[in-house]
């Protein structure tokens, strides 16, 4: 069952939403050549707790971090710990928090200090095929228009969607009904409905699709060990346009 929210439970979520947004954009301008993941973790561990928010992903099914970290070739669900961080490295950064009850999910990548034109073009790519799916997500349409819609823009640029791993549904749980696959045919799935809350999160690699889980059993690496971007945000279908909700803060400290 997909859990639509009422206008005021999306008034609820809102904050929740603005704290994953604040504290990735944060955490983002924390990323440099020379820092560790896990000093990344830490720093996001605090800016959480300044916003009065708390992690999504510790302690979710075990998972070690406050955030995930996922360097060149790790896709997503990088651990943090003692890698260094390198000028010319791709870092995505993964931050869902839960504020008042209600859970808010985002993730963006960077390229750290100068880099090659390949990888801004992924990273492009990437950004652009989640404002392809957002775009998609309207009454009328289906869950597979969103799907296609991604896949259609990264294949036209070249790279490939990873498929092992989905967008969701987001609300009083971090993962609720509808999977968002980001490939598929267009016209399939679920009826998008107002107040539909959905975690739309394209993970697209430079090289092949194929991913393998490391040892650890949550690190997810590209098959051919080239780059990896990913990003997400967390969004409502409405009547009108699809609304972000994972905007920073405006005034952080009201
Ligand atoms: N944004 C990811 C997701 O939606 C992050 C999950 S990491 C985990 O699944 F550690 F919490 F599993
Ligand atoms: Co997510």
């Amino acid at each position: 069952m997909i859990i639509r929210k009422t206008a005021a439970e999306i008034e609820e979520m809102r904050p929740a939403c603005e704290r994953a947004a604040e504290v990735l954009s944060r955490v983002v301008r924390w990323v440099r050549p020379g820092i560790t993941t896990g000093e990344l973790d830490q720093y996001a561990a605090e800016q959480i707790a300044e916003l009065g928010a708390k992690s999504a992903f510790l302690g979710y099914h075990g998972y070690p971090g406050h955030i995930c970290v996922s360097v060149n070739d790790e896709v997503v669900h990088g651990i943090p710990g003692d890698r260094v961080i390198h000028a010319g490295d791709v870092v995505s950064i993964d931050v869902g928090v839960v504020y008042r009850g209600w859970v808010g999910d985002n993730a963006r990548t960077v390229a750290v200090g100068n880099t090659v034109p390949e990888v801004e073009l992924l990273l492009a790519a990437t950004a652009g095929s989640l404002a392809a799916g957002i775009a998609a997500a309207r009454v009328g349409n289906r869950i597979g228009d969103i799907s296609h819609a991604v896949e259609e823009y990264v294949v036209a640029r070249g790279f490939s969607v990873v498929r092992e791993y989905v967008g969701h549904g987001v609300g009083r749980n971090m993962h609720e009904e509808p999977q968002i696959p980001n490939y598929g045919p267009a016209g399939r799935g679920p009826r998008l409905k107002a107040g539909m809350t959905l975690a739309i999160e394209p993970m697209v690699n430079m090289g092949v699709a194929a991913v393998k889980t490391l040892d650890d059993q949550w690190t997810v690496v590209t098959a051919d060990g080239r780059p990896s971007a990913h990003f997400e945000n967390t969004i409502v279908v409405t009547d009108g346009e699809p609304e972000i909700l994972t905007c920073p803060l405006k005034t952080p400290f009201e």
